[in-house]
């Protein structure tokens, strides 16, 4: 089996792009997740966020980032729609989770990276 690696902008903060990148690792493994197992992807997601999250808003508090709250906002937005699909998922229904992992979430990190974590990287290594 050919394992597709999936691209992603580096922000140029080591820090970030390590996390990023073993995030991209878990990604390939989430994206092929049986029903059975979306609920354990799902806990993997909501830890890595709250650890990666918790480190990109370090390095904003620390550097003074201004537009600090709207990063953090968005960070607070992705960890409340895992607890939403989690909900679904328990309630019966898988298909808000597979959308997440087949698709969704790839689309949003490689967005994410490329504008609010890049921006922030950027700010951190000039103050
Ligand atoms: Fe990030
Ligand atoms: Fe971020």
């Amino acid at each position: 089996m050919t394992v597709a690696h999936m691209e992603y902008p580096l922000t140029g903060n080591s820090l970030i792009d390590e996390d990023h990148g073993h995030f991209a690792e878990n990604l390939e493994k989430w994206r092929h997740l049986p029903d059975a197992e979306l609920d354990q992807g799902l806990e993997e997601v909501a830890h890595h966020f709250a650890e990666h999250f918790a480190r990109e808003e370090k390095i904003m508090e620390t550097s003074g980032f201004p537009p600090i709250m709207i990063h953090r906002q968005e960070h607070r937005r992705m960890i409340a729609l895992v607890e939403q699909l989690r909900a679904a998922l328990a309630a019966g229904d898988p298909g808000p989770a597979r959308s997440f992992f087949g698709g969704e979430l790839e689309t949003w990190f490689v967005q994410h990276a490329a504008t609010m974590d890049t921006a922030t990287a950027r700010w951190a290594a000039q103050h």
